[in-house]
């Protein structure tokens, strides 16, 4: 685990080497002489793009309730599948918001200074408050007829978004800036799909529905103003300590 990024010896920059550079740019193929694939990576992918079978698919509800409620929704030209596939992506991705909690949970055990306000008591809030939001769309699947066991497509590619998320904070080289970050791009992706699913769920008139999703939104925007704050900070106190390192060269790292 990281304090602070440092000033070191980063060669991954092509002007760290400008020769070298020139040496590799010179060797791709956008240069006239160099061959042209037959087929270019486009080409592959215009090709995917045509052929794939969609991701999955959403099975008719399993209940009696359910089915009645999708007849209608259907007859009337809203199709309450959307709003099932939708609502299981935003389990997948609560669940996946507390898991990126416990992992920071687990950094804060080692983490010495903590931006002022950032407390282990809030992180755990946040963290209890993604579970039960978790638990809200299970209830709300149930209501709607839905599987919550089901794996929707959506959540499918929710849970593919998620491992990049997973991969970034669970790194233990990463700075507690860059953890903090992690969980901003989460909570700004909460807010934005809890209001497209209020929005889902009232076109629909499932109006017990979206007064729980409004409870949710209003914490999920808390979460975003609370994250941004310790992460301001902790930005604050990179600035600052960074200040003290470029004033002594003594103490900058070489690599
Ligand atoms: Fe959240």
């Amino acid at each position: 685990m990281q304090d602070r990024i440092t000033l070191g010896m980063n060669r991954t920059g092509l002007r760290t080497s400008p020769m070298e550079a020139e040496a590799m740019l010179s060797g791709l193929p956008m240069q006239e002489d160099a061959p042209m694939p037959e087929i270019g990576l486009e080409d592959i992918r215009a090709q995917y793009l045509e052929e794939s079978e969609p991701v999955g698919s959403m099975p008719p509800p399993t209940t009696l309730k359910g089915v009645v409620g999708t007849v209608a929704e259907t007859l009337s030209g809203n199709r309450l599948h959307v709003l099932l596939d939708k609502i299981g992506e935003r389990a997948a991705y609560e669940r996946s918001g507390t898991r990126l909690y416990d992992a920071m949970l687990q950094r804060l055990a080692t983490e010495t200074a903590l931006p002022e306000g950032m407390t282990r008591e809030l992180v755990e809030e946040i963290r209890d408050e993604e579970a039960r939001h978790f638990a809200l769309c299970v209830e709300a699947i149930e209501k709607l007829g839905g599987d919550p066991t089901l794996q929707t497509p959506c959540a499918d590619l929710a849970g593919v978004q998620g491992m990049g998320l997973m991969q970034a904070i669970n790194d233990p080289r990463a700075t507690l800036s860059q953890a903090l970050q992690t969980l901003l791009a989460a909570e700004v992706i909460d807010v934005a799909s809890w209001e497209l699913l209020i929005e889902l769920a009232t076109q629909l008139g499932r109006d017990e529905l979206v007064t729980q999703f409004n409870d949710a939104l209003t914490r999920e925007n808390e979460h975003v103003a609370r994250v941004t704050g310790w992460l301001r900070l902790s930005l604050q106190a990179d600035l600052s300590l960074s200040g003290d390192m470029d004033s002594d060269p003594d103490t900058r790292r070489a690599t």
